[in-house]
């Protein structure tokens, strides 16, 4: 099975390469959500939570920094590639998105966003609400570069990614006794799932028709739940697991109700649990041998989530990791995930 899969997406590598040749398959990427697609809109932020410093962004080109919580590319970065874009979405925030560069999409996301205004809020994040008023922004610089006709062109064969959750859950519900005391895991994504709605009926109303929302991933097993609620056990929570299953269900639901209701749209969920479990469970049929410690913060003893020039015991090479930091998956796993995304995604470049 494993092979087959990637004999498939090797296939659908070279035809995707070929089709390109030149003009990416689509006219433009626009990403929106959290801090697993976050570019650098924090940098740029008066918020506690960024990735702007060494070590993150070693792995990166030029090495450096730039904002992404990974040592080197996102699953999104390698979508670009495989688009056949020849840069990736600026950052709307940084001095990047600028003049014609925004025309091929800009990303709005920003680390510790999430479907709940208040994860954003309490990090001072910029909220899904906000991402959403800078892409109207964006359209009307759009509009402005070239014409009502051909940018609406670009919205509706652009695509839209939208990655949140995560945040919502592990920075906000399972540490907040205001919600978990409060609301049931299935209340809290009831509640999720109303904002995911509504957002995905905005984006339509502004056009855009080709919409891609990723799952959660298996959150039980970041290293940082496995510190924090794994009670001294080297294993994934299968609470949080479970609420993360239950989630994505949730999501797959409300998306078909969002694709009956809205004609012409084709909103695709990308699912990133079995891919990244399949790498924790096992890592070695993908060429990893360390999926339960994070390369850089979690050091041996596992007692801290964070991840900074000054933690002790950061790897020397996070290629055969899973895992970059406590909650993010390295390079190398980003793009086995960017792999499975393409093979699901094909219905959005059609
Ligand atoms: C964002 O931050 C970068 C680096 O901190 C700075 O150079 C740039 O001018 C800022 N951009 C905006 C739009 O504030
Ligand atoms: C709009 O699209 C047409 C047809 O693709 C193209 O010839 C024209 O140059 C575009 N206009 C601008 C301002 O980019
Ligand atoms: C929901 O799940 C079913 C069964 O796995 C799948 O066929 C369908 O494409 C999913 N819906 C969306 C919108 O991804
Ligand atoms: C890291 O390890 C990989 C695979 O083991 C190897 O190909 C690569 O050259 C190493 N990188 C560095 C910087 O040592």
């Amino acid at each position: 099975m494993g092979f087959l899969m990637s004999v498939l997406s090797g296939f659908l590598l070279a035809m995707v390469f070929s089709v390109s040749n030149g003009d990416p398959l689509v006219p433009a990427l626009c990403i929106f959500g959290d801090s697993v697609v976050d570019v650098g809109n924090n940098n740029n932020l008066s918020t506690l939570i960024k990735a702007n410093f060494p070590p993150y962004g070693r792995d990166f080109v030029n090495h450096k920094p730039t904002g992404r919580f990974c040592n080197g590319k996102l699953a999104t970065d390698y979508t670009a590639e495989y688009l056949g874009f020849t840069s990736y979405p600026p950052a709307y925030l940084s001095r990047e998105a600028r003049g014609k560069k925004v025309l091929t999409g800009v990303n709005f996301a920003s680390a510790a966003s999430g479907y709940y205004e208040r994860t954003a809020r309490l990090f001072r994040a910029l909220t899904l609400t906000r991402q959403l008023k800078y892409y109207k922004l964006w359209q009307r610089k759009v509009v402005n570069l070239v014409g009502r006709t051909n940018a609406t062109n670009i919205f509706s064969r652009g695509i839209h990614i939208l990655s949140a959750g995560s945040s919502d859950f592990m920075q906000n519900y399972y540490i907040n006794p205001l919600l978990n005391r409060v609301y049931s895991p299935a209340q809290f994504s009831d509640i999720l799932m109303k904002s995911y709605s509504t957002f995905v009926q905005n984006l339509y109303d502004l056009g855009a028709r080709r919409i891609g929302v990723t799952t959660l991933p298996p959150t039980g097993c970041l290293p940082a739940a496995v510190t924090l609620f794994g009670r001294g056990t080297n294993e994934c929570v299968a609470k949080l697991n479970k609420d993360a299953i239950s989630f994505n269900k949730k999501l797959n639901r409300t998306s078909e109700k969002l694709k009956s209701k809205l004609p012409g749209i084709k909103l695709v969920v990308f699912d990133i649990y079995q891919p990244l479990f399949d790498l924790i469970i096992k890592p070695a049929e993908s060429g990893f041998f360390e999926s339960r410690k994070a390369c850089c913060g979690t050091g041996t003893l596992e007692t801290s989530f964070l991840c900074n020039a000054r933690s002790i015991g950061t790897c020397s090479n996070a290629t055969n990791y899973v895992f970059w930091d406590g909650f993010h998956p390295s390079q190398s796993a980003n793009e086995k995930l960017a792999q499975s995304l393409l093979e699901q995604g094909f219905d959005l470049i059609s």
